[in-house]
């Protein structure tokens, strides 16, 4: 069974314990995919003799401070000496021949190719930094920002917020808001905060298409007609909603700020000229010329 720890797109957390019984209950094994929970809660794996212990856990360095591109996989040392890697390359084999081939143990069977040693470390160096936070104090803070957003848009009629929108029931959910604004592109709205408010927010599906899909209650046809358009390379319909989340150091004021500029997007309050490119399904305001990002690349 697997299954998320944490939704990156309504923020929604699963009970995993009582699900990881069930499971096993059932005879099956658990993978709990956590890179969205990692930074926002403890993870505890529990002990192997328990029925609602983890068998597998997954994170993603991108998600938890670290750069992208490393990320960790946790499971059972007999289990991953059972089967061959999924992955084959450099540093997988013990001894091999054009004849046979004897895996080395895992951790090294399970990492092929050279290694991303930066990244690893980087890695290393969040997983530390979250260590030495105060758990407690990261989720009540994450819990007064969550509060404090979903207030604020609930007064906004033409915001619409996936999943749960009740600033009082915030025990089972995470910092992570996605929204609908009436009558403007997910993708405008991404790019009006970006380029002129300087506030990073997600658009789209968030590699997450059926349960977007599904709770955007897109009809057959209209899934018909937008996949016909993405496999000709035009991304413009494809439906998709913005997307808030916060880290741990994400302030009230900043809330307030974001709050206002979606109310200036509502009253076409705001500057630029934005055109829609086919390809990527991206606005940019007429004129951007992203030559001017090598003024913040030039270090000489
Ligand atoms: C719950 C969840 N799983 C998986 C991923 C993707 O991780 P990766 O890009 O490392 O495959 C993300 C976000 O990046 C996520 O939020």
């Amino acid at each position: 069974v697997a299954i998320t720890g944490a939704s990156n797109v309504t923020g929604f957390v699963p009970p995993i314990h009582q699900i990881a019984e069930w499971t096993h209950q059932a005879g099956a094994l658990i993978l709990v995919d956590c890179a969205q929970l990692a930074a926002h809660r403890p993870i505890d794996m529990g002990p192997h003799d328990d029925q609602g212990h983890l068998d597998f856990v997954c994170l993603s360095g991108h998600k938890i401070y670290a750069p992208y591109g490393t990320g960790a996989l946790i499971g059972p040392g007999e289990f991953l000496q059972r089967y061959p890697p999924a992955l084959q390359g450099g540093g997988t084999i013990e001894v091999v021949t054009t004849e046979e081939v004897y895996w080395a143990d895992p951790p090294e069977r399970n990492e092929a190719g050279s290694p991303n040693v930066v990244g690893a470390v980087a890695l290393a160096a969040s997983l530390q930094f979250i260590k030495n936070l105060e758990m407690g104090s990261v989720i009540s803070h994450e819990q007064d920002l969550t509060r404090h957003i979903l207030r604020r848009l609930m007064k906004i009629p033409q915001i619409q917020v996936f999943g749960s929108s009740d600033p009082d029931r915030l025990r089972d959910r995470l910092g992570v808001i996605s929204f609908d604004v009436q009558g403007i592109h997910h993708a405008k709205i991404a790019a009006i905060l970006g380029f002129e408010a300087g506030i990073g927010v997600r658009n789209g599906c968030f590699c997450a298409h059926p349960y977007l899909l599904h709770m955007m209650k897109v009809s057959k046809e209209r899934y018909a007609r937008f996949k016909q358009e993405a496999l000709h390379h035009d991304r413009r319909n494809i439906p998709g909603l913005t997307r808030v989340s916060f880290g741990c150091y994400n302030t009230i004021e900043e809330i307030d700020y974001l709050i206002e500029w979606l109310e200036r997007i509502l009253q076409r309050n705001y500057s630029g000229e934005y055109f829609q490119e086919r390809t990527t399904g991206a606005y940019y305001p007429q004129g951007y010329d992203p030559s001017i990002l090598n003024d913040y690349l030039n270090f000489s």
